[in-house]
C-alpha cells in the first residue's frame, strides 16, 4: 500500500525502517522523503510508528548474516 504518493513510498518500506531502530516520523522523512512534500501522509506514517514493535517497547532481535 502506498503511503506517500508524493515520494512513492509504501507501508512495507516504512515498517522496515521502524523495525531497524527507533525511527521518528522526522527520521522517515529524512531517510526517504515521505512526508516532506505535501505532508498529507504524516498521519499515516505516525500510525505505522505507533504499530511498530520498537515503539511499543518490545525488544526485537536483528540477525545480520
Ligand atoms: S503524500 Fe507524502 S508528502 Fe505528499
Amino acid at each position: 500500500m502506498v503511503v506517500c504518493h508524493c515520494k512513492a513510498v509504501n507501508a512495507e518500506f516504512i515498517r522496515s525502517l521502524f523495525a531497524e531502530k527507533s525511527f521518528s516520523v522526522a527520521d522517515v522523512t529524512e531517510q526517504c522523503g515521505a512526508g516532506g512534500d505535501c505532508g498529507r501522509c504524516l498521519d499515516a506514517i505516525e500510525c505505522l510508528l505507533e504499530q511498530s514493535p520498537i515503539d511499543q517497547g518490545t525488544q526485537v532481535a536483528v540477525v545480520i548474516s
